[in-house]
């Protein structure tokens, strides 16, 4: 298996600090998202904003994190043969963790070049498919984790602190 992180300059403390954390979140929300139904990706993430909305969190925090797992859904949906989104809200922080059933990416580091897609024809004739999810969700997250490997499922973490 294969991992790749990157944290924010400045984060690095906070996100050992999560690792070890004992406390349970606040709101636990969890979506399955179906294989090419893109219905259903983009619920899980619209609906978690809804929920930070009414819970106060400010619009630019809810914008970036209403785009890294909108991004992260459809990748589920285009790119894997389905999975859930698991999104957990603490005080300080949301993370949001995606977990597929493979078949995985065989080289992170180039999925992560903006450009790079093997999105197929249907998810192209859909719109998607521009090689810039992956990077997208860096550049709205604190933090973010992948762990895959060719033939094996993904995981996909992101951190976005709200305090
Ligand atoms: N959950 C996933 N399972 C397998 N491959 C993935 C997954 N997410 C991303 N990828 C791979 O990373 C590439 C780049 O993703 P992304 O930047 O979102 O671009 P796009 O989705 O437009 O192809 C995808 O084309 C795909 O090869
Ligand atoms: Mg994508």
């Amino acid at each position: 298996m294969a991992e790749y992180w990157y944290i924010a300059e400045g984060f690095e403390e906070r996100i050992k600090d999560f690792q070890s954390r004992k406390t349970e979140a606040e709101v636990n929300l969890d979506f399955e998202i179906p294989e090419k139904d893109f219905n259903a990706a983009g619920k899980g993430s619209s609906e978690l904003k809804d929920l930070l909305k009414r819970l106060g969190v400010n619009s630019e925090i809810l914008r970036r994190i209403a785009v890294a797992s909108y991004e992260a859904e459809i990748n589920v949906a285009a790119h894997s043969k389905g999975g859930v989104m698991y999104s957990a809200v603490y005080d300080d922080l949301i993370h949001i963790r995606f977990q597929d059933d493979g078949p995985g990416i065989e080289d992170i580091d180039q999925a992560m070049v903006p450009g790079f897609s093997t999105a197929d024809d249907l998810v192209r004739e859909l719109g998607f498919g521009a090689g810039l999810g992956l990077p997208n969700i860096k550049k709205n997250s604190d933090a973010m984790h992948i762990v895959s490997a060719k033939g094996s499922p993904t995981l996909l973490e992101l951190f976005i602190y709200i305090s």
